[in-house]
């Protein structure tokens, strides 16, 4: 039977997974790695280890009982978004990639926003300079390390190292290009103006193709390394957040998802390039062609219970821990959690940003400080959504879940009655790595006319919880949440930010 095979090259391992024409997977392949961190909020990876966890993750696969690589029809390539690999004129790496998670740009954040000037910037590209983002990973390294800066004959994605190594083609998918900065959101290709305004060379930038497209296919030394077939072709494909999407299914204008792992991701498929006016939640192209995507990224969300469970219960099972917060009525009873443990990226983008409880009494058990934390992430990613809502997302009928947080009934009630909206579980569970599969089963395969009708065919969303009677109660919790940042920031920017207290200054 043909199968596709989607390969998701992530900050902390490699997945590859083996779809049947049913959408069934077959075969898993997972490969670990970690990242460096050679100065405090510098976050830095050698891009061979993609390469070698790729190999080592699809020989997996290729070993699975009952696999053989004769049916390995297409591939589908994603994963972490946003990294700058820099490659000189023979495609040697100059420089360890610096990643998504790299912190160390709010100076050039500022010089992009000066030299393009901020309500241009976010015109063109839907956003506005995050330090996560690659142009200021870009503009750093031309202040910073001329001497690279030099020598730089090609910019590409991490995922987009490993189709360079798989195919020998330079190129990248719409919603990882425009993941960038460097991208003209309603064109869906670089943005002469803004790269031209960086000092970028427009020919160091790959051709960027639409997630089904087939960007080229495996060379002979890729096929002997991996064990696939030589000449099997692999599709773009698409940044984790655009192939998460389609993996559950939200393809469609008006569909919307939720994935609550480490971060909190809410994310609404378009039928247009929106933005919000400030930049304070994502605008990329989704790796559907004609369609984009807004995103707001809470950087703790199921992050802040694991963190709480650690600190608090580290005996303790995530059930054992928020069942009985189930038993607290909504609101916690005046207990209040900021889930700003990382600092922020939407609604606010500040690193300096802290968590807090607020609103403490002697009553307060464990329970309540549980579900203060489940109702404190609710309440941020609620304001990600009321953005995206204020910018011109059509309200969704549902809102699909995904990733570990969702499994608990309980955040999923809260979820449904903080976000006042139906929560609805679905039929996959491999994420980015699925989605990717279903793009090459649409551009490689041939097997659907398109990505909406592939999603159609092999994705069920099954409702889980219904907004109930405690809307009211939460608008008002949330109102009182909303306050918190303003009236806290003058601390954490102040006292709380100067060094030896946990800025990282
Ligand atoms: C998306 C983002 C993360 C990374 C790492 O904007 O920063 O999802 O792609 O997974």
């Amino acid at each position: 039977m043909p199968q596709v095979l989607g390969i998701d090259i992530s900050t902390t391992a490699t997945k590859a997974v083996l779809v049947d024409e049913t959408g069934a997977v077959r075969a898993i392949g997972i490969t670990e790695y970690g990242f460096e961190v050679p100065h405090p909020l510098w976050s830095e990876q050698a891009p061979q280890l993609w390469w070698d966890a790729t190999i080592a993750a699809v020989r997996q696969v290729l070993a699975s009982p009952g696999v053989t690589a004769d049916e390995v029809v297409a591939v589908g390539l994603t994963g972490q978004m946003h990294g700058a690999v820099l490659l000189d004129a023979a495609d040697e790496v100059l420089r360890p990639a610096i990643l998504w998670n790299d912190q160390r740009t709010s100076a050039e954040c500022e010089l992009i926003r000066e030299v393009v000037g901020r309500e241009r910037l976010i015109a063109v590209t839907g956003n506005d300079a995050l330090t996560g983002f690659t142009a200021p990973k870009l503009v750093w390294v031309r202040e910073r390390e001329p001497d690279v800066w030099r020598r730089i004959a090609h910019v590409l994605l991490p995922k987009d190292y490993v189709r360079l190594r798989l195919t020998g083609d330079h190129a990248v998918d719409k919603a990882d290009g425009a993941g960038t900065l460097l991208f003209d959101l309603a064109r869906r290709d670089w943005s002469p103006e803004v790269v031209a305004a960086l000092d970028i060379d427009p020919r160091w930038l790959p051709r960027s193709w639409e997630g089904p497209q087939v960007t080229g296919s495996l060379l002979g030394a890729a096929a002997e390394a991996t064990g696939l077939r030589p000449g099997t072709p692999v599709v773009a494909g698409g940044g984790d957040q655009s192939a998460n999407a389609v993996g559950v299914g939200v393809v469609s204008p008006g569909s919307m998802a939720l994935s609550l792992g480490t971060s909190g991701v809410v994310f609404a498929a378009t039928a247009e390039p929106l933005f919000e006016p400030l930049g304070r939640v994502h605008a990329f192209c989704h790796a559907v062609p004609e369609r984009w995507h807004m995103m707001s990224v809470m950087l703790s969300a199921a992050g802040s219970l694991r963190w709480f469970r650690d600190a608090v219960a580290p005996a303790a099972s995530y059930t054992d821990l928020v069942e009985p917060a189930g038993e607290i009525p909504p609101g916690s009873d005046g207990l209040v959690f900021l889930p700003y443990l990382t600092g922020e990226r939407s609604p606010h983008a500040d690193p300096l940003a802290r968590g807090a409880f607020v609103g403490l009494t002697l009553a307060h058990d464990r329970r309540h400080l549980t579900r203060a934390v489940l109702e404190g992430v609710a309440f941020g990613l609620r304001d990600g959504l009321d953005l995206m809502l204020a910018a011109g997302t059509p309200r969704p009928a549902q809102v699909r879940v995904s990733g570990g947080g969702t499994a608990s009934r309980v955040w999923r009630q809260i979820l449904a009655d903080v976000l006042e909206v139906e929560i609805a579980t679905v039929s996959t569970s491999e994420g980015a790595a699925y989605g990717a599969a279903l793009l090459a089963a649409v551009g490689g395969g041939n097997w659907y006319a398109g990505v909406e009708e592939a999603c159609a065919a092999l994705v069920t969303a099954t409702p889980s919880a219904e907004p109930g009677t405690s809307a009211a109660l939460y608008r008002e919790a949330h109102a009182i949440y909303r306050d918190l940042y303003p009236a806290l920031k003058p601390t954490f920017d102040g006292a709380l930010a100067a060094p030896g207290r946990g800025s990282g200054r």
